[in-house]
């Protein structure tokens, strides 16, 4: 059956009493210094009640991840009522007829890893796998895993931008991270495959769709190239071969082999949801300069993106080029303007049966998102929730777009593309 959910994260939704993020919002790294997520969207106390509005909005899927600081506050310590509580949660779907689709790894890490030197230890490789193996043995009847979230944005944004946990600009230590990051991930995937339970993992991996600024200009669409293939193609390109080369102009170039990679991974998730343009600066640490312009004059969303279905269909293709099955794991936009959601979403899912008309083979669509939630560096503003939370009460208010969406819903699960472990694109048994 076509998957069809909506898609959260822990922390976003919930808060975390200590990680990596509460400490970057107590030195004052968000947008507005003083915000913190605190409960988030106060789903911690309201998750069941959450988790029967799936059902009313026609999801037979659900992505959610898990918040590793709760469930091993100090290494190898884990605590057995956080491990009971996911078992709860995923049994709780399952009753009600949704499939859990859970990823290990949306963004935030316990405090410990850090002190512990992060993803720049090779250790690193260890600890992930010890957490994989874990509550894969928690979650038995747990299928689908999403092992990481976007790893590409996530070195980019924590160890060269300097803009999030661990907030490093540096080429060395991403190069070193990204190789932990992808080994880890591996190493994780297997474990939780050689469950009795046979689980099937993938990455989340947020692709742009890239222009270039000046149409004209030679430097600009050689920068697209270059970014095309440092932010899309290179982790597409290596969970086909096992094989990760990674340049960034200016900074350098890192090429490692997992050749376990491939066989590891059962599915590619595609997070999308803009399209970026790229200029070319040619400066030292700034060879270019990217910008989400309003080329249709539709107005930027208020995460400040451009709305460009067709980069949705592009990055589809270049998706396929893993050779794997896809699923998409988000897409989403940050609106108060309802309408402006459901016109999204109806673009975005008019691409979205194109390219399965075309052959393509994508086992499902997730939105982004269930609730409004925390939206990292940028708080509490932007609204990508197909239900309303208001911060005072917590209280929850049904978008119209939430309607759409059942009904879009009904329209892709009755075509029926694949369902999940009964793959027929020749990669079945991974
Ligand atoms: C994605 C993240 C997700 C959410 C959306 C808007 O890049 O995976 O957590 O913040 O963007």
């Amino acid at each position: 059956m076509f998957l069809w959910g909506v898609a959260t994260s822990a922390y976003q939704v919930e808060g975390a009493p200590e990680n990596d993020w509460t400490e970057w919002e107590r030195l004052g790294k968000l947008k507005e210094r003083e915000v913190r997520c605190g409960p988030a969207s106060g789903h911690r106390e309201r998750w069941r009640q959450d988790l029967q509005l799936l059902p009313t909005i026609g999801a037979n899927a659900y992505r959610y991840s898990l918040e590793w600081s709760r469930l091993e506050p100090r290494p190898g310590e884990f605590d057995p009522a956080a491990l009971e509580r996911e078992a709860e949660r995923a049994g709780f779907l399952r009753a009600l007829g949704v499939e859990p689709v859970v990823t290990l790894l949306h963004y935030t890490h316990p405090a410990w890893f850090w002190k512990a030197g992060g993803w720049e230890n090779r250790e690193s490789v260890v600890w992930f796998r010890r957490f994989a193996e874990l509550v894969g043995a928690a979650l038995p009847g747990v299928r689908m895993w999403v092992t990481v979230n976007e790893p590409i944005t996530f070195i980019l944004g924590g160890y060269l931008g300097g803009l999030i946990p661990p907030g490093k600009s540096s080429f060395a230590s991403a190069a070193k991270a990204l190789e932990h990051l992808l080994r880890a991930q591996t190493e994780a995937a297997l474990a939780l495959a050689a469950r009795p339970s046979g689980a099937r993992c993938g990455i989340a991996h947020n692709m742009l769709d890239f222009a270039p600024d000046r149409p004209d200009s030679a430097l600009d669409r050689k920068l697209v190239q270059a970014g095309e293939a440092l932010y899309n193609l290179a982790l597409v390109e290596a969970t086909a071969t096992g094989r990760m080369r990674w340049s960034f102009p200016g900074e350098g170039i890192v090429e490692f082999a997992i050749p376990d990679l491939p066989g590891a991974v059962a599915f590619l998730g595609v997070n999308y949801y803009s399209r970026v343009h790229l200029r070319f600066r040619g400066m030292p640490g700034a060879v270019g300069e990217f910008f989400y312009r309003d080329r249709a004059a539709r107005g930027l969303t208020d995460t400040g993106w451009e709305v460009h279905p067709q980069g949705f269909d592009r990055v589809l293709r270049s998706a396929a080029r893993a050779g794997l099955p896809i699923l998409v794991t988000e897409n989403g936009i940050a609106t108060t303007d309802d309408r402006l959601r459901r016109s999204f979403l109806h673009e975005h899912c008019l691409i979205l049966s194109g390219r399965i008309a075309a052959g393509a083979l994508i086992e499902g669509y997730f939105h982004w998102s269930l609730l409004d939630n925390f939206e990292w560096l940028e708080g509490f503003r932007p609204r990508f929730g197909l239900f309303e939370v208001d911060y005072a009460t917590f209280a929850r208010r049904r978008r119209p777009s939430a309607d759409l969406f059942a009904a879009l819903g009904r329209r892709f699960t009755a075509s029926g593309v694949s369902s999940p472990g009964a793959s027929s694109s020749g990669v079945a048994g991974r």
